[in-house]
């Protein structure tokens, strides 16, 4: 992987895509840039990641972290804290009964 630090999955599936994967993944490059983290992190979308409840979610690898029910703010977060310094957001993160 290089210099990247971290790998992200954004869910592409059916059920994430129209509750907002598109804002979700223009949130998510945007804040990737502006925290100059563009090169760092990698970023795909994915198939359908199972919680589909739970829609929109992605998930960081090194991890697992499973986020979940996401807006374009949690995404901006999410960078913020855990990309940029490392720290889970727990407001964001799957309850244990969401994950599979
Ligand atoms: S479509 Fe995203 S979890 Fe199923």
């Amino acid at each position: 992987m290089g210099d990247t630090l971290y790998r992200i999955y954004l869910c592409g599936g059916s059920t994430c895509t129209p509750r907002g994967r598109d804002a979700l993944l223009r949130a998510l490059e945007d804040e990737l840039w502006a925290q100059r983290l563009d090169d760092k992190v990698d970023v795909r979308v994915s198939g359908c990641q199972d919680r589909c409840d739970y829609a929109p979610n992605l998930t960081i690898w090194p991890g697992p972290y499973h986020y979940s029910q996401l807006t374009p703010a949690a995404v901006r977060e999410i960078v913020q804290q855990h990309l940029a310094h490392g720290q889970p957001v727990a407001a964001w993160l799957s309850s244990e009964a969401e994950r599979r």
